[in-house]
């Protein structure tokens, strides 16, 4: 394993020197190509037995509907019951992985791709037990690679594909997943999400003592519109915009990263994208409030600027001006939470987020936070361009596209993509866009 910075450095020096020529081509590795991250790995705290799982009351199903022009093969892991590593095996029982103290990432043999029909059909599965930290992953005309390395806690962790590694040993496949956990005590609970990346097109529907609830995802051709736009975007500001668009070293579109990945690996991508923005908002909140609606106990909380730091009334402590990678992530710099911050510092850093990735802060009627509702999200430069793009093609405006995307003003509905239901009968996930 090498660190990501040097791993990537080759690909990038080269690509930075014609930035908007191309966007980023992957060049799928081996093994000792997989970076080991807190993003693409499950870990489990013990060596793992071949124990089988405990029998469950109910059992998940879960439907596949292949819309994809194509062959299709789906994944299921996660952590059993018994926090165990598993993963589906075509005969619906769980395989085991386990690292035996490898300290190099081994690939997961067996059989553990599961085809779905072709394109029209559904495919159904049993879950043969309660999953936690689970996906289930769907890779198009192509296989993906899963490895199992020793924890370094005694245990074994899964090495799942990585969105952000062009040199992941899966990155030339089309691929994505839908997150998913299933406890006997709390039931289910699904997402979709675009916080990381878009990439293979998935809806899901979920049904059970709730009833009916859906997220529809993105449309069948949403990666290809996505970079259009993102190079339209790149070729008006001059900015990399469409290096988020990853492609296969033929050209077509595999997945579109977000800028909170690209800039972890190209640091200097985007540095002064914000700095005029973010100075204006420090010039403007030092001679008038900023009121942020907690949206908790704490009500509405004033906020000003005063030697270079943003105080809110209540807060244990100031925000520091952020930089851009701030913004895209909204957890490092002003944004990163600490173990003594109080529960209005916690309130304040989704909202101040937000409302930056989504460049409200000097709109007329910005001085409150969160207040102005979606269609004053992302209309004026310098924004988060990928989350604009994202919400623009969403089928059912669902579906986070950053981290603090369910934040949202009072009565306002919830952005996140999330299905729960207590008690669950069935999962329906669409492949590659809706059905017509
Ligand atoms: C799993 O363990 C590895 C170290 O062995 C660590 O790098 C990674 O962040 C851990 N993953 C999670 C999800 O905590
Ligand atoms: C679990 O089973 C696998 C495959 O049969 C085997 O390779 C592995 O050594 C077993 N692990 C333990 C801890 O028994
Ligand atoms: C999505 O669901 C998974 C599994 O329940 C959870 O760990 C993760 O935090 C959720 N992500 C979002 C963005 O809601
Ligand atoms: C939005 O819904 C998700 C999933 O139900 C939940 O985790 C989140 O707290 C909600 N956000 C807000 C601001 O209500």
């Amino acid at each position: 394993m090498r660190a990501f910075s040097t791993l990537l450095f080759g690909t990038l020096a080269g690509l930075i020197g014609h930035a908007l020529a191309a966007p980023l081509i992957v060049s799928p590795g081996t093994a000792s190509d997989v970076v080991i991250t807190q993003e693409n790995t499950v870990n489990t705290t013990e060596a793992v037995s071949n124990s089988t799982g405990s029998s469950p009351t109910q059992q998940l199903k879960i439907n596949m509907v292949n819309n994809f022009a194509g062959s299709v093969n789906a994944y299921v892991t996660g952590l059993d019951s018994n926090d165990q590593l598993v993963v589906l095996q075509t005969d619906g029982t769980w395989l085991y992985p386990n690292a035996n103290g490898a300290s190099v990432p081994q690939p997961i043999t067996g059989n553990i791709a599961l085809p779905l029909g072709g394109q029209g059909s559904t495919t159904t599965i049993t879950l043969p037990d309660y999953i936690s930290s689970g996906r289930i992953w769907f890779a198009a005309n192509g296989d993906l690679q899963f490895f199992v390395v020793e924890s370094g806690t005694g245990g074994s962790s899964l090495v799942e594909p990585s969105s952000a590694n062009p040199h992941d040993p899966s990155a030339a496949v089309n691929w994505g997943f839908v997150e998913l956990t299933n406890t006997e005590d709390d039931g289910l609970f699904a997402n979709i999400s675009y916080v990381d990346f878009v990439g293979l097109p998935l809806g899901m529907s979920l049904s059970g003592g709730g009833g009916l609830q859906t997220a529809q995802g993105l449309p069948a051709n949403a990666v290809s519109s996505i970079c259009n736009d993102l190079k339209a975007q790149a070729d008006s500001d001059g900015q990399p915009w469409h290096q988020l668009c990853v492609t296969d070293v033929n050209g077509n579109p595999l997945r579109v990263i977000a800028p909170s990945d690209y800039s972890s690996v190209n640091s200097d991508a985007f540095s002064n994208y914000w700095t005029d923005y973010i100075n204006q908002v420090w010039q403007k909140y030092s001679s008038q409030p900023l009121t942020i609606n907690t949206q908790v106990s704490a009500g509405d909380v004033q906020c000003t600027v005063s030697d270079g730091l943003l105080n809110c009334n209540g807060d244990n402590r100031g925000y520091a001006q952020p930089i851009a990678s701030d913004i895209w992530g909204c957890n490092s710099g002003p944004f990163a939470i600490e173990a003594g911050d109080n529960d209005v510092h916690r309130a304040v850093v989704p909202r101040l987020c937000a409302a930056f990735d989504r460049s409200t802060l000097l709109l007329a009627g910005g001085n409150t936070q969160p207040g102005l509702g979606s269609s004053a999200y992302y209309t004026v430069s310098p924004t988060n361009f990928y989350s604009k793009f994202i919400h623009q093609y969403e089928l059912d405006g669902r579906g986070y596209a950053f981290p603090y995307d369910d934040v949202n003003p009072d009565g306002a509905s919830n952005a996140s993509g999330e299905l729960s239901d207590g008690t669950p009968s069935s999962l329906t996930v669409t492949v590659g866009g809706p059905s017509s």
